[in-house]
């Protein structure tokens, strides 16, 4: 019998295996998102709830006669093998008016399972830790699994940054992305705008406000305060926040994938920086195929730089509390 084929091709698809550990909303809008992307040519999914697991597989992997060819399955911690990437969202959530800060003890412990279980099956891929209280959890994965630092870092302050342009950007009638400001230090309360960097088309933000004259003073502080209490009111309204976690982690995994060296507020290991050592928080870093390449040095305001070392303050005495 003649084979159906006209011919055999063989390609080789340039993609990744992506390895998402933790499906709650935040993993299975991920997957969603990363699928969207077409970014994965294998993604496995990971959860202590192995049918919760099983059944994002299945409902994902229904719908890629209208994504990309990717192969998607629930599997135990050995399926990370030979992982690219892998998005740590596994944890329990906050609850309304719940801090970050407050799940410390109870993600801490769902965390060293998993920085011993990736660092056996899968110690050269680039980790996303999602987490929250998400830099303390990074600094603690990377002690727990003492991986390469650069390919270990937290989504950080990725998202709040996302948040600050938005609004900007609502505000003042431009797109997103021609809004350059990034909010640094804690993903969290502390968390700190960077106004003195900030523009608007290459237009530093405070200019641009001096020709436009239209809004009151307060105005930067009223972003800088809905930024900070954005996943407060999408919690208050609907129990958790995951469809702009889920972009900015797939936006992370973009950048990877096409060895991009984006600058992206991503929640890094500092070994020294502005004085501020040993503890893993959000700057500007370079991010490509083998992870962080660079960390940039800002340049502060004063008020900028004692806002940024309190929030590594809070940070570290948190670590001191997990690792006493
Ligand atoms: C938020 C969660 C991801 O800020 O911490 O939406």
């Amino acid at each position: 019998m003649p084979s159906p084929c006209l011919y055999s091709i063989t390609t080789e698809v340039i993609s990744m295996k992506i390895g998402i550990v933790g499906l709650g909303r935040v993993g299975s809008s991920t997957a969603f998102a990363l699928l969207m992307k077409g970014l994965a040519r294998e993604m496995v999914l990971i959860d202590v709830d192995r049918k919760r697991a099983e059944g994002d597989a299945l409902d994902l992997i229904h719908g890629t006669p209208f994504t990309r060819r990717t192969n998607i399955y629930a599997g135990d911690y050995k399926d990370l093998k030979g992982s690219d990437v892998i998005v740590i969202a596994a944890g329990v959530p906050q609850k309304p008016g719940e801090t970050r800060l407050q799940l410390l003890g109870r993600n801490a412990r769902v965390m060293r399972e998993i920085a011993r279980n990736v660092s056996k099956y899968a110690p050269d891929s680039i980790v996303i830790v999602v987490t929250n209280p998400v830099d303390v959890l990074t600094y603690f994965f990377l002690k727990e699994s003492g991986m390469d630092r650069r390919k270990v870092f937290g989504s950080g302050t990725v998202l709040d940054t996302a948040r600050l342009r938005t609004l900007i950007a609502q505000h003042c009638g431009f797109s997103p992305r021609s809004v350059h400001v990034y909010v640094i230090g804690e993903h969290g309360d502390s968390e700190v705008p960077v106004w003195s960097g900030a523009m608007i088309g290459g237009i530093p933000l405070q200019n641009m406000c001096q020709i436009c004259n239209r809004c009151d003073s307060h105005i930067l502080e009223e972003f800088a305060e809905k930024t900070k209490r954005a996943a407060y009111e999408i919690i208050e309204r609907k129990g958790a926040t995951h469809y702009a976690i889920a972009l900015a982690v797939t936006d992370i995994v973009e950048t990877i994938f096409f060895d991009e060296k984006r600058v992206l507020t991503l929640s890094v290991y500092l070994e020294d920086y502005l004085g501020i050592q040993d503890v893993c928080i959000s700057v500007p870093a370079v991010l490509g195929r083998h992870g962080v390449e660079r960390i940039l040095k800002l340049e502060l305001s004063e008020e900028e730089m004692k806002a940024f070392r309190e929030s590594a303050k809070i940070l570290k005495s948190a670590i001191e509390e997990i690792l006493a």
